[in-house]
């Protein structure tokens, strides 16, 4: 039977289907890259607010307590969120009629929440609990960075899945003492973790990477 294809056709046919490959593994690669960097995660992006709160000034420069503002986050699954009141203990003093501050008093006005736009929203399939981890020595700065440096408030992990389960596999060198959850930038000092809290860990593993821990 004569040749169906010149040798040349079925050469550039054999080249176009390397670099089709090439080209499907490259996009493949840069779509896992990319789903996995930083940006995608929006680490690092401030989101508009209505007021321009400042955490550098009130929480570094003023040390008010986080639990002042996030009064439920040593108990419930969210931190939770300061009222219009809470700020107008100090500002119906401190720069009482500056604009500003105008979404305070519209806020208390209308009796609406002042609407905080959120940096750090998980999926609405994915549950989080600050109540169990502060409890257990997990720390703000662990999860939100130095808070009390920002003049803008953003993340400073991806809150991935993959950054989760780095964690909930072997939580121990990350804990603290109870005392320290709150403070930051916290050194180790060289205290090791006791050997029951190592052991709870070793026997508390499986539950904490398993599904229905976080997907429920
Ligand atoms: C414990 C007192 C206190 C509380 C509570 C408080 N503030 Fe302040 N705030 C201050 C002081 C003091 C200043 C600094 C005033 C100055 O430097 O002139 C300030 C400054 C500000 C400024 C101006 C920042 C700038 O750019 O200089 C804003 C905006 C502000 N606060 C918003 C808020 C909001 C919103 C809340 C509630 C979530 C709040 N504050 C709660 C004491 C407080
Ligand atoms: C005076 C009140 C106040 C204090 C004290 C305070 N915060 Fe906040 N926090 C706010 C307000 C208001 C917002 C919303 C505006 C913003 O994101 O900056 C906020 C937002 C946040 C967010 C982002 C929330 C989201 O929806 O993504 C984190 C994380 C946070 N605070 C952590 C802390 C930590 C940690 C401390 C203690 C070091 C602290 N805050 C102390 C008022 C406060
Ligand atoms: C183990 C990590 C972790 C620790 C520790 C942690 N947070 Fe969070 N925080 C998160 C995650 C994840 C979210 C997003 C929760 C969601 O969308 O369900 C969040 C959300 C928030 C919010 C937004 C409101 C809310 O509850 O959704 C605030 C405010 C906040 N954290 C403050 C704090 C403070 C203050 C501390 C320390 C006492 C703290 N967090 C400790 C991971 C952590
Ligand atoms: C730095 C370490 C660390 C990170 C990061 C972390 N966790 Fe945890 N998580 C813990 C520890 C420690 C506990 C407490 C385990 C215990 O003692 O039962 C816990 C407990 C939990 C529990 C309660 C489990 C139960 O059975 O009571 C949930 C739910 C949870 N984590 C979800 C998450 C999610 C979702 C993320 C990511 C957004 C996350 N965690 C990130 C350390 C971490
Ligand atoms: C420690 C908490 C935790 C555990 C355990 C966990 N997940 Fe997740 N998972 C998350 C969080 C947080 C997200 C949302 C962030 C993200 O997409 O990475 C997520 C997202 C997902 C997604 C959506 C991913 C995407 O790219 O849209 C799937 C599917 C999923 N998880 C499946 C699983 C399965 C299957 C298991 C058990 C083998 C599991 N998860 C265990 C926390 C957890």
């Amino acid at each position: 039977m004569a040749q169906l294809f010149s040798r040349r056709a079925t050469t550039v046919f054999r080249a176009s289907l390397v670099l089709g490959l090439v080209a499907v593994a490259g996009a493949a690669g840069l779509g896992y890259v990319s789903s996995r960097s930083d940006s995608t995660w929006n680490v690092g992006k401030p989101a508009p607010q209505p007021i321009p709160f400042r955490h550098d000034l009130h929480s570094g420069t003023l040390k008010i307590d986080c639990r002042f503002c996030h009064v439920s986050v040593e108990k419930a699954a969210d931190a939770g969120m300061p009222s219009a009141q809470t700020c107008m203990t100090c500002h119906s003093q401190v720069w009482a009629g500056a604009s500003l501050l105008e979404p305070l008093r519209s806020s208390l006005a209308l009796d609406q929440p002042v609407t905080w736009t959120s940096v750090h929203r998980l999926p609405a399939y994915a549950f989080f609990h600050h109540g169990a981890h502060v409890s257990k020595g997990v720390a703000c700065e662990t999860c939100h960075g130095r808070v009390d440096q920002m003049a803008e408030t953003v993340k400073t992990q991806t809150l991935s899945m993959g950054w989760c389960l780095d964690c909930h596999r072997d939580p121990v060198p990350h804990l603290r003492p109870q005392e320290a959850v709150f403070t930051m930038d916290w050194k180790p000092h060289d205290r090791d973790m006791p050997e029951d809290v190592r052991a709870f860990y070793r026997a508390a593993s499986q539950r904490l990477t398993s599904c229905n821990t976080c997907h429920r």
